[in-house]
């Protein structure tokens, strides 16, 4: 998973033209009914499919801070605060999958959702495992001190963003977590599409290692994660979680991007 990453992607699958009050309202609206789920019978879209379209729903905001930010004129200087956020979220996958596991196993007798859950985090632990080690690599590329930034008092965007995902694995069910993926690792971002938003940039390649990494890995955790919620017995309960799950998160990468870009702008200023 590479949190955050997906944004400019999303900015390009998801290139929504301004819309009026009016059809913002119907699109809160929409989100609104699509999010207390949808009956069972015989549903027109993949379970996957229907999540997906929720989070296009969502994504207009996040579509427009992902397009201002990779068109900052000092992206160059912004970059590690952005590496840095996307650390900040990374660091807390394989964390976050270690309680899902275990909350899952816990419910795993009598739920066989949860138990379905509890073999799927064990496994992706495993694909996920270091990647923000990855990440504190390309910083250092940067310049930046290992020790200096694990120091540093963590995001309260980020704590916002994965501290309600520990609340609903904790107090409701694991599912939510595959709420989070399909937003995180949903829509992968290509390598060209890497390569161009860094053209005209100084940042080294060798500074978005992580980056261009997961342009490779997360089209297959995508796909490994859609035929799971393709496959699960879900109960529109699962089916409501999973779709508000993945609308804050989108709701809160919103926030953490936005608080890059403004970050960007204050330098500007300075
Ligand atoms: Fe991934
Ligand atoms: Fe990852």
């Amino acid at each position: 998973m590479l949190s955050l990453l997906f944004v400019s992607c999303l900015e390009v699958l998801l290139a929504v033209a301004p819309v009026s009050r009016c059809c913002n309202r119907r699109r809160r609206h929409i989100i609104s009914f699509l999010s207390k789920g949808i009956p069972m019978a015989k549903p027109a879209l993949s379970q996957s499919q229907l999540l997906q379209f929720k989070i296009r729903l969502a994504t207009p905001r996040l579509s427009r801070i992902g397009r201002a930010f990779w068109d900052l004129p000092n992206l160059s200087e912004i970059f590690p605060e952005y590496l840095y956020m996307l650390f900040s979220s990374m660091r807390a996958t394989v964390p976050l999958m270690e309680r899902a596991r275990d909350r899952a196993r816990e419910l795993a007798d009598s739920d066989p959702v949860a138990a379905e859950l509890a073999d799927y985090f064990a496994k992706h632990i495993g694909e996920e495992m270091h990647h923000d080690e990855w990440m504190l690599d390309d910083l250092e590329v940067l310049g930046f001190d290992r020790r200096e930034i694990l120091a540093r008092l963590p995001p309260a965007e980020v704590a916002a963003m994965i501290g309600a995902q520990y609340y609903w694995i904790e107090h409701s069910h694991p599912i939510s977590l595959l709420g989070c993926f399909a937003v995180l690792e949903g829509n992968p971002i290509a390598t060209e599409e890497l390569d161009r938003f860094l053209a005209h940039t100084t940042i080294p390649k060798e500074a978005v290692r992580t980056l261009y990494k997961h342009a490779e890995i997360d089209p297959h955790h995508r796909d490994d994660l859609n035929r799971l919620i393709d496959r699960l017995p879900l109960e529109p309960h699962h089916v409501e979680l999973l779709g508000i799950s993945a609308l804050d998160v989108v709701h809160k990468l919103s926030i953490v991007i936005e608080a890059v870009v403004a970050k960007s702008q204050a330098q500007q200023v300075a």
